[in-house]
């Protein structure tokens, strides 16, 4: 029997609620495979912070040195109880970006899925969804700007200023690109190069490597787009999409944007690869306006275990239950409040409700 350590790091707001749904979905694999999971459970983000004094404690940190893989819920609090924690040691800058840092988790993926049949979730109308979207941004995501030099101050003239830097080595580009490439040429074969380097000369040295690392490829096509047209574009005509590659402060952007041409960044799950470890995590935040009523959506959480399984466990056919099983759950007709406004003939239900749904789909799956 393999046995797997998971470090499950909870976190802030809705983060508990889905989570727990994630873990009902983990029990069930346990149940239907030779595997066994240890769950080890740490305090992380603002929680840990109003705990310990830091975002991301030494105990944390040991569980999740320890773990074969960390599945981390979200973290963050609204903008006025954020004001409580000082700057440094807010969960975003404090627990998020040091977790990334020191797994060097430099490789994110981001699927953006909706299928045809789902077209009635998306604000983009039917015809544009055509045959369903699927596509997977790759963000690089220990680079550029999010992880430069910063410094704050007055300047000679008194005004207060401050300094990010944007910086990236041929290669940290290289490196993502070779993941890239080598999931498109799993896929379509189709690899969407999004930069801008019309303005940024980081972006010309992307593109210079980009084009050095698809010599290696010259079975997959590639499109440059400059990102703020790949922005209309993921609106007007997102099915020509397939994988779709970029530096950290892009990805962000874009792919709340694929949450948001989804109809919920609810629907958002995500995998973030190191050389050694690799972490999971809905792409959202942890909507502290809706905590504790039992109503978010728990498919980013329960996919991002789904995304584990594969590249972590080497699950890969579990996985695909866990998405058949949540797609089944949509095309029985229900889903969580985000996807189920009145009028939408979506049956409204609860965040238990949807993991229990998910977890009797998946029991009824013929086992691997
Ligand atoms: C994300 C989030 C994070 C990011 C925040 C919480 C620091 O928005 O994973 O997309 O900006 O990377
Ligand atoms: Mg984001």
């Amino acid at each position: 029997m393999k046995n797997y350590k998971i470090a499950v790091l909870a976190g802030d707001g809705i983060g508990p609620e889905i989570t727990a749904e994630a873990i009902k979905v983990l029990k069930v694999i346990e149940e239907r495979n030779d595997v066994s999971f240890e769950l080890m459970p740490a305090l992380f983000g603002a929680c840990a912070y109003f705990a310990t004094g830091d975002a991301f404690p030494q105990a944390t940190i040991d569980i999740c040195d320890q773990a074969d893989a960390i599945l981390k819920g979200t973290i963050g609090l609204n903008h006025e109880e954020s004001k409580k924690i000082p700057v440094d040691k807010q969960p975003e800058r404090g627990a998020l970006l040091p977790l990334r840092r020191r797994y060097n988790t430099y490789a994110n993926f981001r699927p953006v899925f909706l299928p045809r049949s789902l077209a009635h979730f998306s604000p983009l109308k039917p015809e544009v969804i055509g045959d369903g979207i699927d596509l997977i941004m790759v963000r690089e995501l220990v680079g550029g700007l999010y992880f430069g030099q910063k410094e704050a101050g007055v300047n000679e003239q008194g005004l207060r200023y401050v300094r990010e830097t944007l910086e990236y080595d041929e290669e940290q580009i290289r490196r993502i690109m070779h993941q890239a490439f080598k999931l498109a040429q799993k896929r379509r074969k189709l690899l969407h190069n999004i930069h801008k380097s019309n303005v940024l000369k980081s972006s010309v040295l992307w593109n210079e490597v980009m084009e050095e690392v698809a010599k290696e490829y010259p079975d997959v096509q590639v499109v440059n787009y400059l990102v703020d047209s790949a922005a209309t574009a993921l609106c007007l005509k997102p099915t020509q999409f397939d994988v779709m590659v970029m530096e950290n402060m892009f990805g962000d952007i874009l792919s709340d944007q694929g949450g948001g041409i989804l109809g919920s960044l609810g629907l958002m799950p995500s995998a973030c690869i190191g050389p050694e470890k690799a972490y999971y995590e809905p792409s959202h935040g942890s909507a502290p306006d809706i905590a504790g009523k039992n109503i978010a959506n728990p498919y980013s959480m329960i996919g991002s275990v789904a995304m584990m399984l594969e590249n972590s466990f080497g699950m890969e056919a579990e996985a695909k239950n866990v998405w058949a099983a949540m797609q089944g759950v949509f095309a029985d007709g229900y889903s969580t409040a985000d996807l189920s406004k009145p009028g939408s003939g979506v049956t409204m239900i609860s965040t238990v409700e949807f993991g229990d749904k998910v977890v009797e789909k998946l029991r009824e799956m013929p086992k691997v």
